[in-house]
């Protein structure tokens, strides 16, 4: 197994801490709130899936999460330190910890993929030789090594899907933010790439939170590991659920469901019901 892409034990994993804390957090961009009063964590051991309607506001929650914007009230704490109204120059170490895989994958079409994955080692003036060796395991780990001197605008979706993904890994994040990643792909290119999110989740147990509309991504994900030997997605037996991937629900800007897949479906609340069916 190759362990360089693995994350670095940090102390919040060993102290058991969240990686993720909101506590009470309301975002309004100046009108009515998007996201009311809301409370959360991410455990050093747990995947979370963010499921809700579209609009709801789980894009800006996910970049609520890493600071990209700001609560008008209540807290964010990453790795258990508190990011609500740090200066951008104290936030950007914190930031650099995280992988982000932006909705609809957002690569930059004038740069090679070699770039776009290598985009925060350039930033960071990492040597070429070593951004070319860290790019090119970012992408061995997608299954698209092939694709290092193409453009985005010559890759399919799932492809610049998959891009995406590597260029999230390539700082050895502790923390994973996936935004709808198989959000526009067809349900086979989803399966391919919801078998990477288990691929990241099983191999290297990254924490992450998953948001998606797609129900059949969360289930799979909760009765699905990836088995390295065979360097596929193994079905887990009959009845066997991942118990560290956990579930959360939005609507209408509260938070109305935060519980494991058992609590999920036999939720009685009457929209998570409606979500469900
Ligand atoms: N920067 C911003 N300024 C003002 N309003 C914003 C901003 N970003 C998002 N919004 C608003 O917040 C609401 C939630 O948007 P968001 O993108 O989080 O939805 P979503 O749940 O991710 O939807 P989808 O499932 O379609 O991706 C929308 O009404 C959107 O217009
Ligand atoms: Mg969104």
């Amino acid at each position: 197994m190759n362990e360089t892409l693995a994350s670095p034990v940090h102390s919040a994993a060993l102290a058991g801490e969240p990686v993720v804390e909101f506590r009470g957090v309301t975002v309004s961009f100046g009108g009515p709130p998007v996201l009311e009063e809301i409370s959360f964590t991410v455990a050093p051991d747990e995947t979370r899936i963010l499921l809700g309607p579209a609009g709801v506001g789980k894009s800006v929650l996910l970049k609520t999460a890493n600071g990209l914007v700001q609560p008008d009230t209540g807290s964010v704490a990453l790795f258990g330190q508190t990011i609500t109204g740090l200066p951008e120059r104290q936030l950007f170490p914190v930031r650099a910890r995280t992988g982000m895989v932006f909705q609809e994958g957002a690569l930059f079409d004038s740069l090679t993929v070699r770039d776009n994955v290598a985009y925060q080692l350039i930033q960071e003036k990492v040597d070429d030789e070593e951004i070319d060796a860290r790019v090119l395991e970012a992408l061995r780990f997608v299954g698209l090594e092939q694709t290092f001197s193409l453009f985005p605008g010559s890759l399919s979706g799932g492809m610049r899907r998959r891009v995406a993904i590597a260029r999230a890994l390539i700082n050895r994040p502790e923390l994973l933010l996936y935004d709808s990643p198989t959000g526009g792909l067809d349900p086979v290119t989803s399966t391919t790439i919801i078998e990477l999110v288990l691929k990241q989740r099983d191999v290297y147990k990254t924490p992450s939170l998953l948001v998606t509309h797609r129900l059949q991504d969360a289930f799979t994900m909760c009765t699905h590991r990836f088995d390295a030997d065979k360097g596929a997605m193994t079905p887990l037996p009959e009845g066997e659920t991942d118990h560290n991937t956990t579930f959360l629900m939005l609507n209408e800007g509260r938070m109305i469901f935060d519980g494991s897949l058992h609590e999920l479906v036999n939720s009685k609340d009457k929209f998570v019901r409606e979500f469900l069916e």
